[in-house]
C-alpha cells in the first residue's frame, strides 16, 4: 500500500530487502534454538573486568574528552595504536593513514559511497560477505562474480573479468566469510599482480585474521602491493584498501573499525563520514583504547585463539560423526565459520525450515552471492559459526542439523 512516505522513498531503496541473517536472528531469540547463524563472537569470553577498569579509569581521568565531540578521524591514541600494530604485518601506515569508523560495516559503506556509481561493476567473490553486498548495493553496484574454492578465490579465473573493467575489487583473503577459506600466498601474489596490470583497486576486507588457529601468518595484501612495486618505495599504501575491526577480537557491541588507506583516500573518506555521523563516538574509541593497551589485546587475542580453535575442532568432531557421508565441509584455520555443502538434490532453504523444527539454525548458501552471480550457486551450502554456541551445544547442534539433513534425504529420495 502506498502512503504519503513510502511513495516517496528514493529509487536507491527499490532492492532493499530484510536480510535473511536478521530475521533468522529474531528466530532465535527462543533460548530452545541452538545458532550457527549470525557472526557472533562468544559471551563467555568478553574481557569483562577489563573493561570495568577500562571504564572506571575513564570514569575519574578522562570524563570530559570521552564525553566531548571529536575529530572525524578518529581518537588518535587509538589511531596511533591501529597504525603501530599494523606495522607488525608490514601495513607501514602513519596515523594519518588510519580512519576510525562506527564498525568496519560502515567503513563498507563509506567506500560504496566514495567509489560506487549507480550500474558500476564491482568485483566480489562468490561467495562473499552479505552486509558488503548490502552496503554497495545501496550505490546501484553492478556485480561481477569470480568463484572461491577451498584456497579462497580462484585467481586463476580472474583476468577476463578484470578485463571488462571492474571498479574495484573487493576481497577476504583471511578465513572468508562465509567460507571460512583462506587465500594461498601464491593467489595473493597473483591477485596483486593482476590488479596492477589492470589498475584494478582492492578493498582488503579482514576482521578475522588476528583469529587463526593453525599455521603462519600470510602476507597481507598491501604488503605484497608494496613489495610488488619497488619504483615506489616511498609509497606506503598503492592499490590496496585494507579494513579491520575490533568487533571479533573485543566486542561488536562497541562498533569500531578502521580503515587504512592512501591520506587522499581519507581525506575524502572523512568528507563523507562528516555526514554520516560527524564521527564514531568517544566513549567508545577511550574505553577501546584503555582496553588495548599495555598489549592487553595480544594477550586476549591469543586466549581467543585457544577457545575458539577447541570450538571449531569440536564442531568439526561433531560433523564427521554425525552427518552422512554425501556431505562435505571446509577445516578453516582460523575465524569463525565453516562453509558445508549438502548432497545432490538438497535444498539449503528447505533444510533451514526443518532444521528449525530441531531446535537448530545456521544460514542458507544463497545469501552470500551476488544478483547475476555466477554458475555456481549457493543454493546447497550453509554457513556454520563455530565460536558463539558453548562446546556441548555446538555437539548436539550438529546432531540436531544431522536428523534434519536425514530427514530431507529421505523425502529427496521417495
Ligand atoms: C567480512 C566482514 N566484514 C565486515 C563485517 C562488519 O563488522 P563490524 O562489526 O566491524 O561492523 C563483518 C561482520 O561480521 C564481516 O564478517
Amino acid at each position: 500500500m502506498s502512503t504519503a512516505w513510502t511513495s516517496r522513498y528514493a529509487a536507491r531503496t527499490k532492492g532493499l530487502k530484510s536480510s535473511t541473517i536478521r530475521e533468522l536472528l529474531k528466530l532465535t531469540q527462543n533460548p530452545e534454538v541452538i545458532s550457527f547463524g549470525g557472526g557472533l563472537p562468544a559471551n563467555d569470553v568478553f574481557p569483562t573486568e577489563r573493561f570495568k577498569e577500562a571504564c572506571q579509569r575513564v570514569l575519574e581521568q578522562n570524563l570530559s574528552q570521552a564525553l566531548q565531540y571529536g575529530e572525524t578521524e578518529g581518537y588518535k591514541p587509538l589511531r596511533e595504536m591501529i597504525a603501530r600494530h599494523g606495522t607488525r604485518y608490514g601495513i607501514n601506515a602513519q596515523t594519518e593513514n588510519v580512519l576510525i569508523t562506527t564498525g568496519s560495516q560502515q567503513a563498507l559503506d563509506l567506500i560504496g559511497k566514495l567509489l560506487i556509481n549507480a550500474g558500476d561493476r564491482i568485483l566480489v567473490e562468490a561467495p562473499t560477505y552479505l552486509g558488503a553486498l548490502q552496503a554497495f548495493g545501496v550505490y546501484g553496484a553492478d556485480y561481477v562474480s569470480v568463484p572461491c574454492d577451498e584456497n579462497g578465490l580462484r585467481t586463476d579465473l580472474l583476468e577476463p573479468t578484470l578485463r571488462s573493467g571492474p571498479k574495484f575489487m573487493y576481497v577476504l583473503p583471511n578465513f572468508q566469510n562465509p567460507g571460512g577459506t583462506t587465500l594461498t600466498t601464491e593467489r595473493r601474489s597473483e591477485l596483486v599482480l593482476l590488479a596492477n596490470k589492470y589498475g584494478t583497486p582492492i578493498v582488503d576486507d579482514d576482521p578475522y585474521g588476528q583469529l587463526r588457529y593453525e599455521g603462519e601468518h600470510l602476507p597481507l595484501l598491501v604488503l605484497l602491493d608494496r613489495v610488488n612495486m619497488p619504483r615506489d618505495s616511498g609509497y606506503t599504501l598503492g592499490n590496496v584498501i585494507y579494513l579491520s575491526s575490533f568487533s571479533k577480537t573485543l566486542s561488536p557491541g562497541l562498533r569500531l573499525g578502521w580503515i587504512v588507506a592512501p591520506r587522499e583516500v581519507i581525506d575524502k573518506l572523512v568528507q563523507l563520514k562528516q555526514g554520516a555521523d560527524l564521527h564514531t563516538s568517544t566513549f567508545a574509541q577511550v574505553v577501546a583504547y584503555e582496553v588495548a593497551r599495555e598489549n592487553f589485546l595480544d594477550e586476549h587475542v591469543k586466549k581467543l585463539r585457544i577457545v575458539y580453535r577447541e570450538r571449531r575442532d569440536i564442531m568439526l568432531d561433531a560433523l564427521a560423526q554425525y552427518f552422512p557421508p554425501e556431505t562435505t565441509w571446509t577445516r578453516p584455520k582460523g575465524g569463525l565459520f565453516l562453509w558445508v555443502t549438502l548432497p545432490q538434490g538438497m535444498e539449503a532453504t528447505e533444510l533451514l525450515a526443518e532444521a528449525l523444527k530441531q531446535n537448530v539454525a545456521f544460514v542458507p548458501g544463497d545469501s552470500f552471492y551476488a544478483p547475476n552471480g555466477p554458475t555456481q550457486d549457493g543454493s546447497r551450502h550453509l554457513r556454520l559459526n563455530f565460536s558463539h554456541a558453548l562446546p556441548a551445544e555446538i555437539r548436539e547442534g550438529i546432531r540436531r542439523l544431522s536428523v534434519a539433513i536425514k530427514k530431507q534425504l529421505v523425502a529427496s529420495h521417495s
